[in-house]
């Protein structure tokens, strides 16, 4: 069975028709890059799937369980965890507090880091931290951090969560070359093990070519190819709107 369905979604910003009509599915453990031009809608359909923003119509279907429109936080407790294309993590914080705090969202918990949480889940979050090769870094703030291991520091939050789904936008959007197949591989890496499937955006076509099992293309809103990455490279429309030089 698909772990993601989305069926049919629509969404519209006044006169923009952002998503149109867009259905796809992500199987367990499968990795698909959702590719296309600027403004094609990729944003928009993760906030649709994240629950960030609701659709105007169709359906987001999780293990064969309608979840549409329901609050990213509830997602969130199904095993859907996101990066976003701007990194979201709080810079006021350390480093470990921060994957405290998303260990505790994600068990219900408030957690004030002045507080006597303090202490809650900082092996548990110390251990994700060596996951991802940050644990030296631990008690930096995250605004001292360099724009990549912020990167890395949003998907230890986001696996925080033990997910069955990662959503992530432009994951190493910013980032030099070599940096951006060291995070690609971290998370193939990290993911491949537990069988979670992975659904990103990515511009860099080496990098979805490296890191997705299948592509879905969209443009001006709508699916307008999806398959193997062999197959789609060789697509004529693709080829025409978006990949230009790269096939
Ligand atoms: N909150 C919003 N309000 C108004 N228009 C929006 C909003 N979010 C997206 N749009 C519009 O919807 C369309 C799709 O935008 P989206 O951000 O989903 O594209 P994208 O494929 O992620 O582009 P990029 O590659 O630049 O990140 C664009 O025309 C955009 O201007
Ligand atoms: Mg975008």
């Amino acid at each position: 069975m698909n772990l993601l369905e989305a069926r049919d979604l629509e969404k519209r910003y006044g006169g923009v028709h952002a998503v149109v009509g867009v259905s796809f599915s992500v199987a367990a453990g499968e990795r698909v890059a959702l590719i296309g031009p600027n403004g094609a809608g990729k944003s928009t359909c993760f906030n649709l799937i994240g629950g960030q923003v609701r659709p105007d119509a169709g359906s987001v279907v999780l293990d064969g369980k309608a979840v549409t429109g329901m609050k990213p936080r509830a997602l969130f407790r199904r095993g859907v965890a996101r990066t976003f294309q701007i990194t979201a993590t709080f810079a006021s914080m350390s480093v470990v507090e921060n994957v405290q705090a998303a260990i505790a969202s994600h068990l219900g918990e408030s957690f004030r880091p002045a507080g006597s949480a303090t202490l809650a889940h900082r092996d548990a979050a110390m251990a994700l931290l060596a996951r991802v090769g940050l644990d030296a870094q631990s008690d930096r703030h995250c605004a001292q951090l360099a724009y990549g291991d912020s990167k890395r520091l949003e998907l230890a939050m986001a696996l925080a969560n033990a997910p069955r789904l990662l959503l992530m936008d432009e994951p190493t959007a910013g980032m030099a070359p070599g940096e951006r197949h060291a995070l690609m591989d971290l998370v193939t890496r990290l993911t491949a093990s537990d069988g979670v499937s992975v659904l990103f955006t990515e511009h860099d076509m080496d990098i979805v070519f490296a890191h997705a099992d299948r592509l879905l293309v969209l443009d001006r809103g709508r699916l307008i190819a999806q398959g193997a990455p062999s197959s789609v490279r060789a697509d004529p429309e693709v080829q025409r709107i978006y990949l230009g030089g790269h096939a």
